[in-house]
């Protein structure tokens, strides 16, 4: 029986989004995490009504099922991962909307956004800390 679910492409190279996020970064969380809970919840669901759901379905139907748990965190991460590669562009696009307008009233600009972003980054488990810095524009 053909597998319910598939890695689904990423939206641009590997290297798109370098120097900000390393290709050896989005390959890791690609091809081993993205892929790992692909394969393991094709596992999971084969011979069961879930094989036949939408991933946000079994995402809902098993939230709050104790048995299903396993399904619902590989549901829910490649959710995630596929979410997560759709919402990144190596284009700087400004915000729009509702976004600019947020950014203006919590931040008053863009720049202090990022900024606030950088300061709370370094005191993060697992972030780039205190050595980092911004590359420079020229380099996007
Ligand atoms: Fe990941």
């Amino acid at each position: 029986m053909a597998q319910p679910f598939s890695l689904s492409p990423l939206p641009w190279d590997d290297n798109a989004l370098e120097p900000f996020v390393s290709a050896r970064t989005i390959s890791f969380h690609y091809y081993k995490h993205h892929k790992a809970y692909v394969n393991t919840l094709n596992s999971l669901v084969e011979g069961t009504p879930y094989a036949a759901m939408k991933l946000e379905e079994i995402v809902h139907k098993t939230a709050s099922d104790a048995a299903a748990k396993k399904i619902f965190n590989n549901a829910g991460q490649v959710w995630n991962h596929d979410f997560y590669w759709r919402s990144l562009s190596p284009k700087a696009a400004a915000p729009q909307r509702d976004l600019a307008n947020a950014i203006e009233r919590d931040f008053s600009s863009l720049a202090k956004l990022i900024e606030a972003l950088a300061e709370a980054g370094k005191t993060q488990f697992g972030s780039a800390g205190p050595g980092w810095s911004r590359p420079a524009a020229s380099s996007r």
